[in-house]
């Protein structure tokens, strides 16, 4: 074929594939074919250097360095938002909307993720791109325009044609996937990590070298349009919703969760659903950008100083903030892991005070090289515990040192040991209190046996009278009421309830008394998973390591793992005594019907004829299974208001989805 046609070809494919998989979220060929025609395409064009062209797509792998970026002055200023902080300003932001519209009526928005990356305006003339540019202080940025080659979802051509000029503004940002992997990667070569995703992207647009920016494996979102001047005319369409869906078909990614939504109640409900969403999403958001979706609308509010009347960025709590770090110290775990933790200055970071945080091990320790005295960034994302990111080295204080690594059990002055091959140390002694305070809480915990009034003072109290000694002396206590009652501080009332409330745990799931137990690997979802395949303790216990392995969900180490615990003849005792002393776990009934054998079912949003917990017991009763994410094994996901990211997960996999109604539809009369 003639070169010069096959070039032709390949990118129209190329593009057309990048489309597909940016925009449409929806690929038709696999990666490695893609490749191909990539490098097919890169051979081509270096074989004969004059079918190389600037807009052609193999210029997102990046070009040899720039001597330096040019300011780049925007033909409209790049404005930023009004912040509203809280339901109640959202409120006033309607009424605000309201008054300067002179209307009654429930004004209609468009509201969208607020992506927090680096904003970045493109400029195409006649379908092509010209430039890209940086916010900078919003009158001037800086030309990037070839590291915005190297970003996925910033077409060089447009989809469509579209003579004229057209300005597509947007954020750049990076997965937290690529900003997980790229740090592991520097971790591995003792490299600076970056702070956070939003620094890398920034850094990310204003390399010299683009090959750097490619490197980063940025990704673009729009959310709108600077200057407009098309042989159409001044708008690409009347309201921000249609303009986005065009600029969807033009070849931009926009994101779904984006919505049409009618006044101040739903307003809030959809804040809401996003900041609870938020973690689950696969780049990091730092809230909601309302905007009135009719453009003749948002002119007739106009701006101020500041920035547009038509709109408002919700902000929710930063996930990241600085403070002192004011000491380390080694915590002993219900496994005998020993970690470091900070005590921190305390500070508000993602809506909750904190005052500690992990430091993982002592080798992320040495390696983030996190001093007493150092100011730290301090990070909370969604339920996750806070963690030390890093240090910032230019406010070290004089004569900081490193914490060195524990060579006795801080608690109980035992030996350390490191099991070959891992990071962690543990303390060697079985009977360390710390660590039986640590299993102790851990097994009484909400989540597990959830023994109410059994809280970590009474624990350590209890333990340093000799009271409780290990997991089955709980059980014991009813024996010493007596004794209890006549503890200073200990009224009889409470102590009943807590009798009470020991009493009452007995008979809890398979499922959370395997996770109660605090065998290493096993939370709430694989003490499920065992307690669902193998049905009973008996099993578990006498579980070879092959039928652990054959569990879905169970990984090599967490069979070993479970396999090695059973065998330890203290956990045996432990076990034996608990059982000798009524805890009786119940275990899974058989399947009473094969409705949903072999299918695995994923409920998401809000269930109005049942919880949670019975939907999914309810599946297993009828032979299936349900699973906390949307994959490609799903059979099908059910739906519920406030539904999220797992439904769409679930539409853009062409996984089935069923409302609440629908999925009873298909129950047996009288099987609920
Ligand atoms: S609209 C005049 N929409 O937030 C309206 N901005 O404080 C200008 N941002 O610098 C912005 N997501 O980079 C808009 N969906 C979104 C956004 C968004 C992120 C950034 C943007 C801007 C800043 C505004």
């Amino acid at each position: 074929m003639d070169p010069v046609l096959r070039a032709e070809e390949l990118r129209s494919l190329i593009e057309h594939h990048n489309y597909r998989y940016h925009v449409l979220d929806s690929p038709e060929i696999s990666d490695s074919e893609y490749d191909r025609l990539f490098r097919e395409l890169v051979e081509l064009e270096s074989a004969h250097p004059e079918l190389a062209r600037p807009d052609s797509p193999t210029q997102s792998v990046g070009a040899p360095p720039v001597a330096g970026l040019t300011s780049f002055r925007h033909a409209v200023p790049m404005l930023s938002l009004d912040n509203a902080f809280g339901h109640d300003e959202l409120r006033a932001f309607d009424d605000r909307v309201r008054k300067g519209l002179e209307t009654a009526e429930q004004v209609e928005y468009f509201a969208e993720l607020k992506f927090d990356g680096a904003s970045l305006s493109l400029t195409y003339v006649d379908g092509v791109l010209e430039s890209a540019a940086t916010r900078g202080d919003g009158t001037t940025g800086e030309e990037v325009t070839h590291n915005a080659k190297t970003v996925r979802g910033i077409p060089l051509r447009l989809m469509q044609p579209l003579p004229g000029r057209i300005e597509i503004r947007g954020e750049v940002v990076m997965l937290k996937s690529v900003f997980a992997e790229i740090n592991l990667a520097k971790s591995e070569r003792g490299e600076q990590l970056f702070a956070n995703p939003r620094n890398a992207a920034a850094g990310g647009l204003r390399q010299l070298d683009s090959r750097q920016t490619a490197a980063r494996k940025l990704n673009f979102f729009t959310y709108g349009v600077g200057l407009v001047d098309l042989s159409s005319g001044r708008r690409l369409a009347d309201t921000q919703s249609a303009g986005l869906s065009r600029l969807r078909d033009l070849g931009f990614p926009a994101r779904s969760e984006a919505t049409v939504l009618s006044g101040p109640d739903q307003l809030v409900a959809f804040v809401d659903r996003i900041q609870e969403a938020r973690a689950s999403l696969p780049f990091g958001i730092d809230g909601v950008v309302i905007k009135v979706n009719s453009l003749d609308q948002q002119e007739a509010l106009g701006f101020t100083a500041r920035g547009p009347r038509w709109a408002i960025a919700y902000k929710f709590p930063a996930e990241q903030a600085f403070t002192t770090l004011n000491r380390i110290f080694a915590q002993v775990g219900r496994t005998g892991k020993i970690t470091p933790v900070a005590d921190l200055e305390p500070v508000s970071v993602g809506g909750v005070t904190v005052s500690r945080a992990t430091l993982h091990n002592y080798e992320d320790l040495s390696r983030k090289d996190v001093r007493e005295g150092d100011t730290v960034i301090v990070q909370r994302a969604g339920d996750v515990i806070p963690e030390v990111v890093g240090p910032v080295l230019e406010k070290r204080p004089e004569g900081a040192l490193p914490t060195p690594e524990p060579t006795v059990c801080p608690e109980c002055g035992a030996e350390v040991a490191r099991k070959q091959a891992e990071v962690d140390i543990r303390c060697t002694n079985l009977s360390c209190p710390a660590q039986i305070a640590a299993k102790l809480r851990h097994f009484v915990g909400r989540k597990m046996m959830d023994i109410d009034g059994m809280g970590e003072k009474l624990i350590d109290r209890f333990l340093e009278l000799g009271i409780l000694t290990d997991l089955p002396s709980i059980f014991r206590l009813q024996s010493r009421r007596e004794e209890l009652v006549g503890l200073e501080r200990l009224g009889e009332l409470s102590i009943d309830n807590l009798l009470a409330s020991i009493e009452g745990c007995k008979e809890r799931p398979l499922g959370r008394f395997l996770f109660a137990l605090g065998i290493p690997s096993v939370g709430e979802k694989g003490g499920q998973d065992l307690a669902r395949e193998l049905r009973t303790l008996d099993a578990v216990r006498s579980a070879d390591y092959d039928t652990l392995i054959a569990i879905p969900n169970v990984g090599p180490s967490t069979a070993s793992e479970v396999q090695e615990w059973f065998e330890d003849p203290e956990n045996r005792r432990i076990v034996d005594e608990l059982l000798a002393l009524g805890v009786a776990p119940v275990e899974g009934e058989a399947p009473i019907s094969d409705l949903f054998a072999g299918q695995t079912i994923v409920f998401t949003g809000k269930l109005e004829r049942f919880t949670r917990e019975a939907a999914e017991a309810f599946v297993a009763k009828m032979g299936g299974k349900s699973a906390g994410s949307v994959s490609k094994q799903t059979a099908f996901v059910v739906a519920g208001p406030g539904a999220g990211s797992k439904l769409q997960k679930a539409e853009s996999l062409g996984v089935p989805v069923k409302s609440e109604e629908e999925f009873l539809e298909m129950v047996p009369e009288g099987s609920l």
